[in-house]
Formats: C-alpha cells, sequence, structure tokens
C-alpha cells in the first residue's frame, strides 16, 4: 500500500508538501538536526549516512548540499520516490547511491554507517522493533540515529480543528481571492489519494512510546522532543483552503503570503515554544539515540 501510495504521489510530491531545495530547504533541515541533536551540529560531517524512507531527498540532499553528509546511501520502499530523488540530485551536483528497500530487512553489511536518518518515515513503518534492529546492526559502533518529523499522537487530533476551520471557510476564502474551486473529478482524484492516508500512516506516536524503541534495540542516550505548534495550525488551515481550488488558479500574492508567514510560525515555534513546552503538545517529533563506541 506505502509503494503503491507513495509511487503514485512521487511526481507531485514536492510541489504539494513545498518541499525546498534551496536555502529555505536547507535551514529547514539544519535546524531539525541540530534541535534533535541537542542544539549542536556535528563538529564534522557524517561520513556513511543512510537515508531510510528518503523520499525525493527533502532531509538527506538538503543535508548533503551543506557538506553535513559526506557519503549518501537514499532507501525508499518506493521507487517512483527514489526516481524523483535521482533526478533532484542530479540538479544539485550530488552523488548519491539509491537503494529500494523496505527498513525492516536491510541489503546492508553490519556497521556500514555512521548515522542512520530518516524524515517522516517511521509512521510508516509497521514493525519498528524489526527495523531499529536493522538500523543497529548496519550502524557502526558510536554512530548516531536521527529521525524528524514524526506525526505526534496529541498534534494531530489538534490539527483536526483548523482542518474543519479551513475546510468551512474553503467556499468564502475562494470567493476572497479569486480561486476556481475543483472540479467533481478533481475532488473524487484528492479525495481518493486522502482515504488511502489512514492505510499509510500506521503510528501516531506519544513522545514515551518513540523513546521506548531505541534501547530495545541496543541504543543508549535516546533524545524525544517536539516541533510546531502554532506553525501546525496555521499551515493546516491553509492547506485545508487551499486544497479546495485548483492550484494555477491561486494567486502569488497569496502564496507568498501563506508560505512566508508559516516559515514565520515555525521561527516562533523553533525559538519561543519548543525550547520551554513539552514534546506532546506538538505536531512532530525529533529523536535521535547512539550505539555505544
Ligand atoms: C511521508 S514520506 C517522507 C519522504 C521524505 N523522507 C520526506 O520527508 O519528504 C514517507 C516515505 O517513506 C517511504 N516508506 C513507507 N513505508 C516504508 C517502509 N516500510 N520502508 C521504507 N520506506 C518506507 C515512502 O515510500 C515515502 O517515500
Amino acid at each position: 500500500m506505502n509503494t503503491r501510495y507513495h509511487d503514485a504521489a512521487a511526481t507531485s510530491y514536492d510541489s504539494k508538501w513545498g518541499i525546498d531545495f534551496g536555502e529555505i530547504g536547507q535551514q529547514q533541515v539544519a535546524s531539525k538536526l541540530k534541535r534533535t541533536l541537542g542544539g549542536k551540529l556535528p563538529m564534522q560531517p557524517f561520513g556513511d549516512a543512510l537515508e531510510i524512507g528518503a523520499g525525493t531527498g527533502y532531509f538527506s540532499l538538503n543535508l548533503a548540499s551543506q557538506g553535513l553528509i559526506e557519503n549518501l546511501t537514499a532507501t525508499d520502499i518506493s521507487p517512483g520516490m527514489l526516481t524523483s530523488l535521482e533526478s533532484t540530485a542530479e540538479s544539485l551536483g550530488l552523488s548519491v547511491t539509491t537503494v529500494v528497500t523496505e527498513a525492516e530487512t536491510l541489503p546492508f553489511e553490519d556497521e556500514s554507517f555512521d548515522v542512520v536518518l530518516g524524515h517522516a518515515v517511521l509512521h510508516h513503518i509497521p514493525n519498528l522493533d524489526r527495523a531499529f534492529s536493522e538500523f543497529f546492526r548496519v550502524l557502526r559502533p558510536g554512530g548516531t540515529i536521527v529521525f524528524c518529523g514524526e506525526p505526534s499522537r496529541y498534534g494531530d487530533r489538534l490539527a483536526a480543528v483548523p482542518k474543519r476551520a479551513g475546510s468551512f471557510a474553503a467556499p468564502a476564502w475562494r470567493r476572497a481571492v479569486g480561486a476556481k474551486a475543483l472540479t467533481h473529478s478533481e475532488e473524487e482524484l484528492a479525495d481518493d489519494e486522502h482515504s488511502l492516508e489512514p492505510e499509510v500512516d500506521v503510528h501516531a506516536f506519544v513522545p514515551a512510546d518513540l523513546r521506548a524503541i531505541p534501547p530495545r534495540s541496543g541504543f543508549v542516550d535516546t533524545r524525544v522532543r517536539g516541533e510546531e505548534l502554532v506553525a501546525n495550525i496555521w499551515g493546516w488551515g491553509m492547506r485545508s483552503m487551499e486544497s479546495s481550488a485548483t492550484p494555477e488558479s491561486i494567486p502569488f500574492g497569496w502564496r507568498n503570503f501563506a508560505y512566508r508567514s508559516y516559515i514565520v510560525f515555525q521561527k516562533v515555534d523553533n525559538h519561543l515554544l519548543e525550547p520551554y513546552l513539552p514534546a506532546e503538545l506538538f505536531y512532530n517529533l525529533l529523536m535521535c539515540a547512539r550505539k555505544r563506541p
């Protein structure tokens, strides 16, 4: 189901989720990495990095572009996503090895990577203990795992409020900005995609669940923190209104406003809320742990 869903999503994935491979995208992922690792970027770049569920490359290509990764192996269960990643890597002048595989059985030698990382992937993996045992096996002693962008259970519930409000306000919003409603068949296609989400999203975590997983496979120093609260509420409200209109009919001025305001709210979360509020409140969870040297 995950392969089918993500293969179908691959070509429109970057535009759907506003994925950027320039300065903004690089800043976002460096900031995620830094906050996950407890406030500091590593002194040295990661040597051999393995990304799980790399998708179109948002996390690892943006890290590699800044020299934070030396040798990148990007894996995914969806060949379509990796084809998209390869073409982006080529346009960025980055060299990357891609391997189609699922996370629970990795086709790599023991102790062959310095870091295993991923973004928005753990919630798709059915048997997390098997996957983490594989991460532990392929990681060198002293290596690190870093996973960001995992949906939190409470954050998911909170997001339902702006989603409903956005859908309710959508007709008035379309009239105000002059956007065109989706045709019936476009709406059906979007509904089809939406209806598969419960099938492909197999977990929404509370921080305690996520904290308990790595030690069961032998990892130490597990750390979990939250990310995005007001950006989540604002972003889902915007997305719900926008998804009711044909993309080309949404005026540039609105897109610019929506994107920039989201980035501002992300900064408010990063600097003012995340350091002080409990991880449970946030939409996404960030996690890291270590294999003993
Ligand atoms: C939400 S997307 C995230 C993609 C990318 N990491 C990003 O942040 O844009 C989840 C990715 O995980 C992949 N995936 C789902 N289940 C998987 C599994 N069991 N093993 C490996 N990859 C999986 C999907 O194909 C998809 O590309």
